[in-house]
């Protein structure tokens, strides 16, 4: 096959930031994405319903195509209040994010002792708002390959007994724990996949020297895990839909001696799952995948326009230079693909 044509995709899971930023991600999105769900981990965080929707104006505004619609999150912290939630929740901010204290980038303010937020859940599920979530646990002497297996057994199994009707979106997932506890669960629990998370393994990370580039959060892990979230989608599970997580740092705060976790996949994303599921011999689900399990699960309509993609190979720029002279390489950069968007 030398041609695809899919519904036009979204993306449920990816990071904007903010300012100067938006000019070259908010297009870099917009491209092929008609909407995308944004995370709230500004700093400081999105954490009311006023902020995620000035946020909103400020994506909108930097967005050069008219038809991309951004979908806002709320950030949960110990002092998010149901009234808050029952206030947010909206066609425009349709989820909240939950993430463990000190899990990621920017994730200081978030929250520690997660059952404190029960009552947050329970008006989320009153109110018919997702919940996403960054699934690893914190503790220091926690092994960071374990983290994601541990959060399952402590934390999002009893949130999901718990609350059985709230609609949980297990963010990014990177191990076959997470992807055999996805689909062990009823049609309330999701999750989203990165195209790093297919494409590579923790060797792509650490062998013949450190990749700074392919160093995101959760960490990738073995080649047993990557094969299983290779299957999962291959088998065209409902239950699994595109989130590319792409996360811009600069340059020089990725190649560093303490370098900042986060691929930005935005110029390469559709791209990449497209030779992903070539590769896998399941190209036929690739529309399942990127079009139309995320708005059936969140409860939207799948977009009416389509994009085509074409066999032509073509190479990932090895950098982005920002206006302010800062450089950001993005995820597969100088490497080659051999499917590319059509304008
Ligand atoms: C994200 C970021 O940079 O904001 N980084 C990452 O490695 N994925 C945060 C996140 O989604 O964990
Ligand atoms: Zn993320």
């Amino acid at each position: 096959m030398t041609q695809i044509s899919i519904t036009k995709p979204d993306d449920w899971h990816l990071h904007f930031r903010d300012g100067e930023m938006l000019n070259e991600t908010v297009p870099a999105t917009a491209r092929c994405f008609k909407r995308a769900i944004v995370m709230p981990n500004l700093v400081p965080p999105v954490t009311t319903k006023a902020q995620a929707l000035s946020y909103r104006n400020r994506i909108l505004q930097a967005s050069d195509v008219d038809s991309f619609t951004p979908l806002m999150t709320l950030y949960l912290t110990n002092e998010t209040t149901p009234s808050m939630i029952k206030e947010a929740v909206s066609e425009e901010i349709p989820a909240a994010k939950l993430y463990p204290a000190g899990a990621t980038t920017n994730s200081d303010a978030a929250v520690s002792g997660i059952e404190a937020l029960y009552p947050v859940f329970e008006s989320m599920s009153d109110a018919g708002m997702l919940l996403l979530i960054h699934g690893e646990v914190t503790d220091s002497h926690v092994d960071i390959f374990d983290r994601e297996k541990l959060f399952i057994e402590q934390h999002l199994a009893p949130i999901h007994d718990r609350f059985p009707d709230l609609k949980i979106v297990f963010e990014h997932i990177t191990t076959a724990d997470a992807a055999d506890f996805v689909l062990s669960c009823d049609q309330h629990v999701a999750a989203t996949i990165t195209p790093q998370h297919l494409l590579l393994n923790r060797n792509d990370l650490l062998v013949g020297g450190i990749r700074p580039h392919n160093y995101c959060l959760p960490v990738l892990k073995r080649n047993v895990h990557q094969r299983r979230l290779q299957e999962v989608v291959s088998s065209g599970s409902s239950k699994f839909f595109l989130g590319t997580d792409s996360a811009p740092h600069t340059k020089h705060t990725k190649e560093s001696a303490c370098g900042c976790a986060g691929c930005y996949s935005a110029w390469s994303a559709i791209e990449l799952y497209a030779q992903i599921f070539d590769d896998l011999g399941a190209l036929d689900k690739l529309e399942g995948f990127a079009s139309h399990h995320g708005p059936d699960f969140y409860g939207l309509s799948r977009n009416s326009g389509h994009i085509t993609l074409t066999k032509t190979s073509w190479r990932v720029p090895e950098k982005i230079t920002l206006k302010n002279g800062d450089d950001i390489v993005p995820f597969y950069a100088g490497q080659e693909l051999n499917w590319k968007l059509s304008t």
